[in-house]
């Protein structure tokens, strides 16, 4: 079946299969692969994406249900060349950690920061809590998001 949808700004039309999952479209057939495939059970965040704004684990999103609706990746951050303040400020932190997770760490923080501007210590450590990192830590990530919002 064929699915439209619009990617980081663009329309894009991919035909899929009615159960194919997001992650896969995004990584295979869209050529997106910043979005990561860790658990695909919808627990490490590696995969996150905003779908009309929200944060969702794209590897337990139906791709056919993402039809008309606007997908955001890391990529639809950079605008004219230039990167986001969530990806400058994970850099010049030392929060960018691997090329794993990051990915999905900024899709989460994005989406913090477009709900709630101004987030407690306590509200950014939830924010990323759906994100595991399975080998460094959280802190330097804590002060790049501190270092924006402050
Ligand atoms: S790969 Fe999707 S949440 Fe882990
Ligand atoms: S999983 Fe990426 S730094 Fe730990």
């Amino acid at each position: 079946m064929e699915v439209k949808f619009v990617l980081n700004g663009k329309e894009v039309k991919v035909d899929v299969k009615p159960t194919a999952i997001l992650t896969d479209v995004l990584r295979e057939k869209l050529g997106v692969t910043s979005v990561k495939k860790g658990c695909e059970t919808g627990d490490c965040g590696a995969c996150a994406v905003l779908l009309d704004g929200e944060l969702v684990n794209s590897c337990i999103v139906l791709a056919p249900t993402v039809a008309g609706k606007s997908v955001t990746t890391v990529e639809g951050l950079i605008i004219n060349g230039e990167m986001d303040i969530i990806q400058k400020r994970l850099a010049e932190y030392h929060g960018t950690q691997c090329g794993y997770c990051t990915p999905g760490m900024v899709i989460a923080i994005k989406a913090l920061l477009n709900k709630n501007p101004k987030p407690s210590e306590a509200e950014i450590r939830r924010a990323i809590a759906g994100n595991l990192c399975r080998c460094t830590g959280y802190q330097k990530i804590v002060e790049a998001v501190q270092s924006i919002t402050a």
